[in-house]
C-alpha cells in the first residue's frame, strides 16, 4: 500500500512544515514528490499536478470537498470561525461602510479604490447601464410566466452577439469593457425580465441614480406616477448586494472558470454561472426558503417541518440550513438578520409572521441534535428572502437579485484565471468503472430486450395544445 509522508520522513500529519509530501511504495521508495503549497490563511495544499505522470495514479474527489481547483486571492472563507473576507476585508465592516460599486472594485482589483478610481468606475458602469434596443425585443420571445432566471441566463448569452468587437479575452483592454458592460446592464436585464412578466413598460436606467436606487426604479415605477426613492429600502439592497457579491469557489463560480478556461466570452461564462445558481441547493435556494416558510404556515406546524428534514426517506430539507464550507453561522446570515431587523425597524413594519416563523425554525433546529451534530446553521439564503420580500421583490425574482450581485464576484475570479500563468483549460480525470473492453453485439444477436429496457415505459406525447404553448 503506498504511503504519504512528509519528505523529511516523519509520518504524515505530524510536522507542520514539511515542504513537500513524498508518496511510497511498499518497499519505502519514493514514486512521487508532492510540493506543499502554503496558503495566506486557512490550510495549505499538496500539489497533484504531477501525480499521474508520476506515479500512475489520479484523486478521487467527486465535488471538490477537498481539491483546491486554483489559487486565488479574492475571498475568504473560514468555515469553523464563521468569518468571510473580501481582499482580507470583514464582510460586516463592508455592508457597514461601504457600496456595491465600490466593493465590486475591491473584488475585481484588490484594493479599495481611490476617491477618482471610484469617480471613474462608477461613472464607466452608469454609462453602460442602457440595453441595446434590439436586445430589448429577446423579451417577446419568452413567454410571460417564464422565470425571470430562464429570461436573464437567454439575454445574457445574448449579449455576446451584441458585443463582438470586446470578446477577445486575452486583450485586457476589452475585458474590461467586457466586466464593465456586464456589472451595469445586469440591473436593467433583471428589472427588464420582471417588467415583462408583470406586463408593464421597461423603465430605463437614470445616470443619477446609485447602483441599487436605479435598479430599484427600473423595477417599481411606473409611467402612470412619480416614483419615489426610498433610501432605507436602497441602504438594504446595497448590503444585499455586498453581501452576495463573492463566495470564493461555489459551485456557480467554479461552472464560470470552468467555462471560461476553454477562452470562451465572458457573457457566455456568466449565463453558465446564471444555470448554476439557480439550483434550489445554491442560489436558488432563498427562493425556496421563502416557499418552504409560506408552506409550514405557523409555529404549530414547525416540529413536523424539523421531523420531516430529518427523515432520511422523505427529500424534504430545511433550506437555507447547511453549507458545505460553514459548519458555524455563516457570518452572511448573521448580516442578513442584523440589515432585517434594521428593515423592518425603519419602515416600522410590525411582528412579520414570516420572521416570527423563521426565527422559531432556526431556534427549534440549533436545539436539534440532529442540526448540532452536523454542524448545520442557517446560511446566507436564509434571511435574504425575508430582506428582500420586505423591499417588495416578487419571490421569482429572488435569485435573479442573487446573481446580479454575484456578477462581480463570477468576473473577479474569471479575471484572476485568465491572468493567472498556471490556468489550462479545465478537464477533470475519472475513475472509470464501467464495463471493460468487449465486442460489439449485431442488433439482430441482441434479442427484443422487451424485459430490459432502460427507457422509461411510455412519456406522454405533447398534445397540440401544449405545442402551441396553450
Ligand atoms: N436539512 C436537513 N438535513 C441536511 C440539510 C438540510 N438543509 N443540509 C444537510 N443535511 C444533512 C444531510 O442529509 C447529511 O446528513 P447525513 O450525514 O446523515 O447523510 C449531512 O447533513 C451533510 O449534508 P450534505 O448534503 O452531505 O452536505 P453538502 O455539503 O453536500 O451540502 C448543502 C451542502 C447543499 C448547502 C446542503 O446543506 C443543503 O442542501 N442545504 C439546503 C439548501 C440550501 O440552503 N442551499 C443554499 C446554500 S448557500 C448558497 O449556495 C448561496
Amino acid at each position: 500500500m503506498p504511503e504519504l509522508v512528509p519528505s523529511n520522513g516523519h509520518a504524515a500529519g505530524h510536522t507542520a512544515h514539511a515542504d513537500a509530501y513524498c508518496l511510497c511504495d511498499e518497499d519505502g521508495r519514493e514514486v512521487a514528490r508532492l510540493p506543499r503549497l502554503e496558503a495566506t490563511l486557512g490550510v495549505g495544499a499538496v500539489d497533484v499536478r504531477h501525480l499521474l505522470d508520476d506515479a500512475k495514479i489520479t484523486t478521487y474527489d467527486p465535488s471538490f470537498s477537498s481539491t483546491a481547483s486554483c489559487s486565488s486571492a479574492i475571498t475568504y472563507v473560514d468555515g469553523d470561525a464563521g468569518v468571510l473576507l473580501y481582499r482580507g476585508i470583514p464582510i460586516d465592516a463592508l455592508v457597514e461602510k461601504s457600496t456595491f460599486l465600490e466593493v465590486a472594485y475591491l473584488l475585481l482589483f484588490g484594493e479599495l479604490p481611490t476617491a477618482n478610481e471610484l469617480d471613474t468606475f462608477t461613472n464607466d458602469i452608469t454609462h453602460h447601464t442602457m440595453l441595446h434596443e434590439q436586445l430589448a425585443s429577446f423579451y417577446n420571445g419568452f413567454r410571460r410566466d417564464a422565470h425571470p432566471m430562464a429570461v436573464m441566463l437567454g439575454v445574457v448569452g445574448a449579449l455576446s452577439a451584441f458585443y463582438p468587437d470586446s470578446i477577445d479575452i486575452l486583450d485586457p483592454a476589452q475585458r474590461l469593457i467586457s466586466i464593465e458592460r456586464l456589472i451595469a446592464k445586469m440591473p436593467s436585464i433583471a428589472a427588464m425580465a420582471y417588467k415583462y412578466s408583470v406586463g408593464q413598460p421597461f423603465v430605463y436606467p437614470h445616470n443619477e441614480l446609485d447602483y441599487p436606487s436605479n435598479f430599484m426604479r427600473m423595477m417599481f415605477s411606473v409611467p402612470a406616477e412619480e416614483y419615489r426613492q426610498s433610501p432605507v429600502l436602497a441602504k438594504a439592497m446595497n448590503a444585499l448586494l455586498i453581501v452576495q457579491a463573492d463566495h470564493e469557489q461555489n459551485a456557480s463560480t467554479s461552472t464560470v472558470r470552468s467555462v471560461g478556461s476553454s477562452r470562451a466570452n465572458p457573457f457566455a461564462c456568466v449565463a453558465a454561472g446564471i444555470s448554476s445558481l439557480w439550483g434550489p441547493l445554491h442560489g436558488g435556494a432563498n427562493e425556496a426558503v421563502l416557499a418552504m416558510l409560506q408552506r409550514i404556515g405557523s409555529t404549530a406546524n414547525l416540529p413536523d417541518a424539523i421531523r420531516r428534514a430529518k427523515d432520511k426517506d422523505d427529500p424534504f430539507r430545511l433550506m437555507g440550513f447547511g453549507h458545505r464550507v460553514y459548519k458555524s453561522y455563516d457570518p452572511r446570515a448573521k448580516v442578513m438578520r442584523r440589515i432585517y431587523e434594521e428593515l423592518l425597524e425603519e419602515t416600522r413594519t410590525q411582528g412579520d409572521p414570516l420572521f416570527e416563523l423563521a426565527k422559531e425554525l432556526e431556534r427549534l433546529a440549533l436545539e436539534d441534535d440532529y442540526f448540532v451534530s452536523r454542524k448545520l446553521y442557517p446560511n446566507v439564503d436564509f434571511y435574504s428572502g425575508l430582506i428582500m420580500k420586505a423591499l417588495g421583490i416578487p419571490l421569482n425574482m429572488f435569485t435573479a437579485i442573487f446573481a446580479i450581485s454575484r456578477t462581480a464576484g463570477w468576473l473577479s475570479h474569471w479575471k484572476e484565471m485568465i491572468e493567472d500563468p498556471d490556468q489550462r483549460i479545465t478537464r477533470p480525470r475519472q475513475l472509470y468503472i464501467g464495463p471493460t473492453q468487449r465486442p460489439y453485439v449485431p442488433l439482430r444477436a441482441r434479442g427484443d430486450g422487451a424485459s430490459g429496457s432502460k427507457l422509461p415505459a411510455g412519456l406522454p406525447m405533447p398534445s397540440e395544445k401544449s405545442i402551441v404553448g396553450g
